[in-house]
């Protein structure tokens, strides 16, 4: 028989819902079975993995599977290692596991939480590297089929946090396991900011990681302390134009050129200078450091989370006409919702 459990632990926001029953998966065949039992049945289901990118507005009225399938089987040959890992594994191990093998490239992705299966659902970036660069397969299960599909790196239609499988697949496949293509021939990437101050011809790729693990320390605060899901916005990406316009007007304003005549602008600036610093509805509040992460104050709910968010998306358009995106997936009593 199932048994509502509480999903406090098992999301980074640490929010206090239940769901009717938890299953937790370690085969991929586990996985495969489970999800379509569940899909064929016509259940509610929802796939969880770090819980670092969802916020539970309620309880969960149906069945959570939470992947924690494992395993990492490494092929080469003349030029590349092939990591093929499977969803449940952890992000940051695997920046670890790689690193102690002198296989490099994920080292800028330090301590990103969350599983590998996650990672390409949002292609996930940080310090000037995002997942696209390296992703050579996802291997996934199509729930109304029930077929494993493969898909290589321009299948996936990799954005800026962005993928199909948060477009025309959403909430339709089930990622089974991930094929990483690396380089044996290493070339660091030292252009984001706090990089900057390393030499390209003797920077090693533990020193990079010892970095980005340092500045992500102290910039981002610790899930275990306040619960948060990182960036709760996407940087919003807008045309020359408007960048001018918003530049001409505010001369401090972040933003970073794009390619065709666009510019990514720091949210988190907008949210600052938008006077929300600190700003709190009921438990769920901007974080003091960094204005771009929600936090929990001890006491929040995802519906304060919510409202938070959408307050915050209100006031940064009254004051610079710029709409911001929510990155996180928000999760209702049968499903994904959106803040409106
Ligand atoms: P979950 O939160 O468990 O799930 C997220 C979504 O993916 C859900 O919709 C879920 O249903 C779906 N999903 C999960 N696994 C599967 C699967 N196997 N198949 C199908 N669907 C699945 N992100 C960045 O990009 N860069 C950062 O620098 C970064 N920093 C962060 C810092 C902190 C402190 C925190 C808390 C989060 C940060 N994030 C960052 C966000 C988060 O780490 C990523 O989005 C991560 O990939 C989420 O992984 P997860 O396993 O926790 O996914
Ligand atoms: N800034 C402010 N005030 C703030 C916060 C930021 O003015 O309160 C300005 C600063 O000028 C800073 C700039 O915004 O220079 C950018 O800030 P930061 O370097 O901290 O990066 P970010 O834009 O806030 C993005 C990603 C992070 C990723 C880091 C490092 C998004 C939505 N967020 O954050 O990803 O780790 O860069 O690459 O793209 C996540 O997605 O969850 C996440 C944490």
């Amino acid at each position: 028989m199932s048994m509502p459990t509480s999903l406090a632990l098992l999301n980074t926001f640490g929010l206090n819902q239940y769901c009717d029953s938890l299953v937790e998966v370690t085969s991929k065949e586990e996985l495969i079975n489970t999800c379509l039992m569940l899909y064929q049945q016509q259940q509610s289901m929802f796939i969880l993995g770090g819980g670092s990118n969802v916020v539970f507005t309620d309880d969960f009225e149906g069945t959570v599977v939470k992947v924690s399938t494992k395993g990492i089987v490494v092929n080469e040959d003349a030029g590349f290692y092939y990591l093929t890992v499977q969803a449940g594994e952890s992000w940051h191990q695997l920046v670890e596991y790689c690193l102690a093998k002198d296989i490099y490239g994920l080292e800028n992705m330090a301590l990103i939480p969350g599983t590998v299966g996650a990672a390409p659902i949002q292609n996930i970036g940080a310090y000037g590297v995002e997942f696209n660069r390296f992703c050579h397969n996802i291997e996934f299960l199509q729930l109304d089929t029930g077929n494993l599909v493969n898909f290589d790196n321009q299948q996936c239609h990799f954005g800026y946090r962005e993928s199909i499988f948060k477009q025309v697949l959403k909430n339709l496949v089930v990622i089974t396991e991930v094929t990483l293509k690396l380089a044996k021939h290493w070339v660091p990437e030292i252009n984001y900011g706090p990089l900057q101050h390393f030499n390209l011809l003797d920077v090693t790729a533990q020193q990079i990681f010892d970095c980005v693990c340092m500045v992500r320390r102290s910039k981002l605060p610790d899930p275990k302390i306040f619960g948060n899901v990182g960036s709760f916005f996407k940087n919003p990406v807008v045309s020359t134009q408007e960048y001018d316009l918003l530049k001409s007007r505010y001369c401090e304003l972040v933003g970073y050129p794009q390619a065709d005549n666009h510019y990514k602008l720091a949210a988190g600036w907008l949210i600052e200078n938008a006077g929300l610093k600190g700003f709190n509805i009921g438990g769920a509040a901007v974080h003091q450091d960094q204005a771009l992460v929600l936090v929990n104050l001890g006491h929040a709910t995802g519906n304060h989370v919510c409202q938070l968010a959408k307050y915050i998306i209100q006031i940064v358009f009254e004051k610079f006409a710029v709409i911001l995106q929510p990155e996180p997936r928000v999760i209702g009593s049968v499903g994904e919702i959106e803040i409106k």
